[in-house]
């Protein structure tokens, strides 16, 4: 161990959700287990320990944070729901979806969860250890991925202890890597009830648009493609010169190839071609590629549709060398 705090990874069983509701409520960190990546959280609504995830990510604080709730009823505390943003929060959530609304001016919460925004980022993440680590807390957590800023994103408790040892006082280790492997779509619902996709991530937004646009609320037509603030290009970096689309022909010998498909690597996003394994898989391929020998990185192509565009989104940033 190195660093200010002796790191404990502990079973994300009943004892072990006990033990990180109470290291929250006294303000400390604890590394969480969500069906998309691990998330570093705090309390929301102190001050103190949000700044502490700014500290141990050493991550720039123009960055606004994801808080993470039970239900569309706990969101409500903190948002101004249009009636489109509470269907989903009520009929859709728990999910991998995050949704920016407005924040109420009085929200009880610490100004550099939102950054100095009149919007908010809220998510009721789809994992039972979040779930019942909310029902014993009572205020939201705010969680970034759990990793040092820049670093690729968490899928193992051990992948946070690579990046995070000495820096916060737990992990809470759910025994298995996450479900989804990508970090959640991020939807803005805007008050006139346009949507804007911040982040693609494992929610089709073009199917969820299609299964609320009959409700007789309104959801909004246009889908735009603005970023969100502090989503920088360069990101989610494995620190190796990175190749994307590379076929059999073009990989060197000092290349960690990372395969899919017919395109066998030294990891295999998945060998059937499965997108959805795919995504589960790229964290772990990108922490093995980053700990290789090997000096650089090839990658097979993926294809661009469904969850493959935010594996490619994933990609292409992981391949942008930083400024
Ligand atoms: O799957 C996830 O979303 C994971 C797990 C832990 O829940 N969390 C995660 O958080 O990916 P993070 O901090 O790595 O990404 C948060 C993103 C950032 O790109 C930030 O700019 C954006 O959310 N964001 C937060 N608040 C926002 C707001 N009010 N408006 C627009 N974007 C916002
Ligand atoms: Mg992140």
């Amino acid at each position: 161990m190195s660093g200010k705090y002796a790191t404990e990874t502990i079973l994300a069983n009943a004892e072990g959700i006990a033990r990180a509701a109470q290291v929250l409520r006294e303000g400390g960190l604890v590394a969480v287990p969500t069906e998309t990546v691990y998330g570093l959280a705090a309390r929301a609504d102190s001050d103190e320990a949000v700044a502490r995830i700014y500290e141990a990510k050493g991550r720039p604080s123009f960055n606004p944070l994801i808080v993470h709730v039970r239900d569309g009823a706990q969101a409500r505390e903190y948002a101004d729901l249009t009636p489109g943003a509470g269907i989903i929060a009520d009929h859709y959530w728990p999910a991998p979806l995050t949704l920016v609304v407005p924040r109420k001016p009085d929200a009880k919460l610490a100004a550099a969860v939102t950054a100095g925004l009149d919007t908010i980022a809220l998510r009721s993440p789809n994992h039972p250890v979040m779930q019942a680590l909310l029902a014993e807390c009572d205020f939201p957590l705010a969680a970034p991925s759990a990793n040092r800023s820049g670093f690729v994103s968490p899928t193992s408790a051990a992948h946070v202890a690579a990046t995070l040892d000495g820096r916060i006082e737990l992990i809470l280790d759910d025994g298995r890597p996450c479900v989804e492997g990508l970090e959640s779509t991020i939807l803005a619902i805007r008050a006139d009830g346009r949507w804007e996709e911040l982040r693609p991530g494992p929610v089709d937004l073009d199917r969820l648009h299609r299964t609320y646009r009959n409700s007789a609320l309104p959801i909004g037509e246009g889908r735009g493609g603005i970023e969100a603030p502090g989503q920088l290009a360069s990101h989610y970096a494995p620190g190796k010169p990175m190749r994307l689309n590379i076929s059999s022909g073009e990989v060197a010998p000092d290349d960690f190839v990372i395969g899919f498909g017919a395109i066998a690597g030294d990891c295999t996003l998945s060998e059937r071609g499965d997108l959805n394994e795919a995504a589960a898989r790229l964290y772990a391929c990108l922490h093995e590629a980053a700990h290789s020998e090997k000096t650089r990185i090839a990658v097979a192509p993926v294809p661009e549709e469904g969850i493959g565009i935010a594996i490619n989104d994933r990609l292409r940033r992981a391949a942008t060398p930083p400024d």
